[in-house]
């Protein structure tokens, strides 16, 4: 038997808190729509009471939101319990989570309060709660660093008030997974009735094996947010909380209701938004979380894809797995490169073409698709390429752009020329030109700067459409214009490789 673990999203209120994670009204609404679909089962939309603009988001989101309920934050206080009230009212399935501290720390030093004044406002406050909404959770704030029999009462006076939901959070990510689990366990069999949540922030880069401790130890709640944002060094990231429940359920007993394909364009989205670059070796949703290097995981890698990943990068929504060409690749590696491209390379020639590859790879940083074509010697069975010489740009007296690109291809060097909108659009337009009529449409450019040890390159990806299908290309270069221009060069190629333009290719 399966148990159900509630997911609480609070990405848009905790994770809001991270410093310099403000979104708009509107890319709340548009978010909060996306963890709708993807299954989560509480939204946090926000702190009612912390402005009017809070106030109106909430009540927007609780519009828009039609399956998952629906939750603002407010302190042990009427007013901000009011508040709450008002941003729900549209909400389809409402939910009040008041919270009040339960630590000395807090109480004595912040709150200046006694213990029965803590335990008296969290029965006046969560009966008030009650009175607007059914639906109420009640957190103990600081709740690892609480004397364990003062909030064994607090949670029983909460609950007595009719809070349904008790949250246990470590705020200031303090406790260890040991710890928490045992706390966890005694409040379970102390009150079996309540659903208990963890809510655990990542100071010490605890938060997601917290998170799992306290479900071992019964929660039936997590509360966490999208890529780990959040107040400090953020909280418990949903995306490693829910595939660590997925992919260790045979132990843990547990699943979500989460569409876990849908994950990546989550994670993606919530960066955009809020600006917060997602780390690349981040767990999950990093760049490099399904991308493998080493020549030994790279062999294992196609042998067998289970021997060095846990999980699929597709039930995360990744399309698939990286194999980074670099210079602790192997053999194995380059010959299933040049396989995927339709090269079929020969024991001598594998043996060539990687000697050339690791003498290139050796001496940089980002090996290219162009670099690893050069690498690899084409013999007669396999497909010409096309190589950059020089790019040359101009703009005449009335602002109209024009390309020369110096190209090699099948070993003969002409000079595309063309025209654009501007000096990257004439070179694409020039590049393009080679074969006539092959005229390739332009979907995706990017381009970027990318520092390492005080040297700067420019990174540039392409994506170029042709007969409806997405050919991609990837370059670094010192000069952006080179980098762009070979990037684009990289995708033709990807193009010219198939069997039909053998042929013609040859002819030049
Ligand atoms: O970290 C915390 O204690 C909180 C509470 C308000 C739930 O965010
Ligand atoms: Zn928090």
């Amino acid at each position: 038997m399966t148990d159900r673990v509630i997911i609480f999203d609070t990405t848009l209120r905790d994770g809001e808190q991270s410093p310099g994670a403000t979104m708009f009204a509107q890319e709340k609404i548009n978010l909060a729509g996306m963890l709708d679909d993807m299954g989560v089962d509480v939204i946090e939309a926000g702190f009612a009471a912390a402005s009017p603009g809070d106030l109106a988001c909430i009540q927007e989101v609780s519009r828009n939101v039609r399956n998952a309920t629906i939750c603002s934050l407010a302190r042990g206080i009427k007013g901000d319990i009011e508040a709450s009230a008002q941003a729900l009212e549209f909400a389809q399935k409402p939910r009040i989570h008041t919270f009040m501290s339960t630590s000395d720390l807090h109480i004595i030093h912040q709150f200046r309060m006694s213990h029965e004044q803590v335990l008296e406002t969290i029965d006046s406050t969560v009966r008030y709660a009650r009175s607007f909404c059914d639906d109420v959770e009640w957190s103990a704030m600081d709740a690892t660093r609480s004397d364990m029999s003062f909030l064994m009462k607090a949670v029983g006076t909460a609950v007595l008030a009719g809070a349904r939901t008790v949250n246990i959070p470590d705020t200031v990510g303090y406790t260890m997974p040991h710890e928490y689990h045992g706390m966890i366990s005694q409040l379970v069999q102390a009150f079996p009735q309540t659903i208990f949540s963890v809510h655990c922030h990542n100071d010490l880069g605890m938060a997601t094996a917290n998170s799992i401790a306290g479900v071992m130890g019964g929660a039936r709640q997590i509360e966490c947010t999208i890529n780990g944002i959040g107040e400090r060094a953020g909280n418990a990231a949903l995306e490693e909380v829910v595939m660590a429940l997925k992919t260790r359920q045979a132990i843990l007993g547990c699943d979500t209701a989460i569409d876990t394909r849908q994950i990546y364009n989550l994670s993606r989205a919530a960066s955009g938004m809020t600006g917060f670059p997602i780390q690349k070796n981040k767990a999950i949703v990093g760049w490099n979380a399904f991308a493998h290097e080493s020549g030994i995981h790279q062999d294992g890698m196609l042998k067998n894809r289970d021997t060095y990943e846990i999980m699929s990068p597709m039930s995360v929504g990744i399309t698939h797995s990286q194999m980074i060409m670099g210079k602790h690749s192997g053999r194995a590696a380059l010959a299933n490169w040049a396989a995927e491209r339709g090269i079929v390379l020969d024991k001598d020639a594998l043996n060539e073409a990687f000697i050339v590859f690791k003498t290139i790879a050796d001496s940089k940083k980002h090996v290219s698709d162009g670099d690893i074509f050069s690498a690899i010697q084409p013999s007669s069975e396999t497909v010409q390429h096309l190589e950059l010489l020089s790019v040359q740009t101009t703009q005449d007296e009335f602002g109209q752009n024009s390309a020369d690109v110096g190209v090699a291809i099948a070993g003969n060097q002409v000079t595309l020329s063309a025209q654009g909108d501007g000096p990257v659009n004439a070179v694409f337009n020039a590049i393009g030109t080679v074969i006539p009529g092959l005229a390739p449409q332009l979907q995706d450019h990017d381009v970027h700067g990318v520092s390492y040890q005080g040297h700067t390159q420019s990174e540039s990806r392409i994506t170029i459409l042709y007969q409806d299908k997405p050919y991609t290309g990837h370059a670094y270069d010192v000069d952006t214009m080179m980098a762009s221009a070979s990037a684009y060069i990289s995708a033709m190629n990807k193009i010219l490789a198939q069997p039909a333009y053998r042929s013609i290719v040859e002819g030049f």
